[in-house]
């Protein structure tokens, strides 16, 4: 693998400005060394578009995440994955065809009263579903500000894939329980108990199965172990664990809370297993545990590694198409309009 570093570290330095490597929290450490730039979802999407000068962009991350860069960047500039293998469970959990249904659906229930939001774990097709709908991509860092700005523009709002990212963010902008429906994309249906005129969110019945294996019997658990330790969590997580947690916030929030926490101070972090080992690495002076010590990683992140890494670069050195991700020009102008409108309250 020193063998292989040193093609990656040639690579780089030959290409120079022509080539950029963003890399996301969740990544192996073996890639994370080569990134330009780190970064949660925001972030990421914010350097790409704001990015001019490079031609190749190797995306380190999952393939929405490159998708979204392919969009966001120039005509003239080529997104790269390193293993097309890349996906993420949770965006494959909302089909493009199940998610018209659902609308149609929905539609003749609520009428024109809906809004979609759409986390950015999706397909660029969904996310064009909902710019020619009205609606706005989301990001677990600026949740809050969108579901505001939806609801400011129609009554009832309309949250896919991720339930809980949904759920967690419109009880904490004072939306009970009791107003939340479930759209189960499976047999097709509304679930909910009681008057549908109190509807106010509709949440996609997806979820991601890393976050989801965060219990309450984890919190529990380190309550009862470390009665001084923080507890902090990606809003992937449940309501359940959310709420008996001490904090919850994207990637780059947990990282930006734990690296302004006082030496000696105490965390269990709620999040994927890279990040959590390489916070417990950087901070030696601080207490830092996974809130499920049996946690695996994230399969699709992890398989991009360093021999995936390496292929990328060299297919760019020796001028092959390798694996590019590339949108068609009518599913990107309507997925612009959902990434512009979160851009422009991020
Ligand atoms: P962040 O935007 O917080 O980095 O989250 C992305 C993600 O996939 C979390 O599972
Ligand atoms: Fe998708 Fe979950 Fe992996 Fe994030 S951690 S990329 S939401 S499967």
């Amino acid at each position: 693998s020193d063998e292989m570093e040193g093609r990656i570290q040639e690579i780089k330095r030959k290409l120079g400005d022509e080539l950029f490597i963003p890399g996301h929290h969740y990544q192996r450490d073996e890639v994370i060394q080569f990134a330009d730039v780190t970064g949660d979802s925001l972030q990421l999407a914010q350097v790409a578009a704001a990015n001019k000068k490079a031609k190749h962009i190797v995306f380190c991350g999952v393939h929405f995440m490159a998708e979204t860069a392919d969009m966001l960047t120039d005509d003239d500039q080529t997104v790269y994955l390193p293993d097309m293998r890349a996906g993420c469970s949770m965006a494959d959990m909302a089909n493009i065809y199940q998610t018209e249904e659902a609308w149609g659906t929905l539609q003749q229930i609520f009428g024109d009263t809906m809004i979609p939001l759409t986390y950015v774990n999706s397909t660029a097709s969904i996310k064009a579903f909902t710019g020619r709908n009205g609606g706005a991509c989301v990001t677990s860092s600026n949740a809050k500000l969108m579901v505001e700005w939806a609801l400011a523009q129609k009554p009832r709002l309309f949250f896919l894939p991720d339930q809980h990212l949904g759920r967690n963010t419109a009880y904490d902008l004072g939306i009970p329980l009791e107003q939340m429906a479930i759209w189960n994309p499976i047999k097709g249906q509304l679930e909910f108990e009681g008057n549908v005129e109190d509807v106010k969110v509709i949440l996609w019945k997806g979820h991601c199965s890393v976050h989801e294996g965060f219990t309450v019997y984890n919190v529990h658990e380190v309550r009862k172990n470390y009665p001084h330790m923080k507890i902090i969590v990606h809003p992937e997580c449940s309501r359940e664990v959310v709420a008996l947690s001490d904090d919850s916030g994207s990637t780059k929030y947990i990282c930006d809370m734990i690296e302004n926490a006082p030496a000696g101070s105490s965390w269990a972090i709620g999040t994927e297993m890279n990040l959590v080992k390489r916070l417990i690495a950087k901070y030696p002076d601080k207490h830092i545990i996974s809130l499920n010590e049996n946690m695996c990683p994230c399969l699709t992140m992890n398989r991009i590694d360093l021999p995936h890494l390496l292929w990328a670069l060299e297919m760019i050195e020796n001028e092959e198409k390798g694996n590019v991700i590339q949108i068609d020009a009518d599913t990107t102008k309507e997925a612009l309009l959902s990434l512009e409108r979160m851009l422009a309250h991020a």
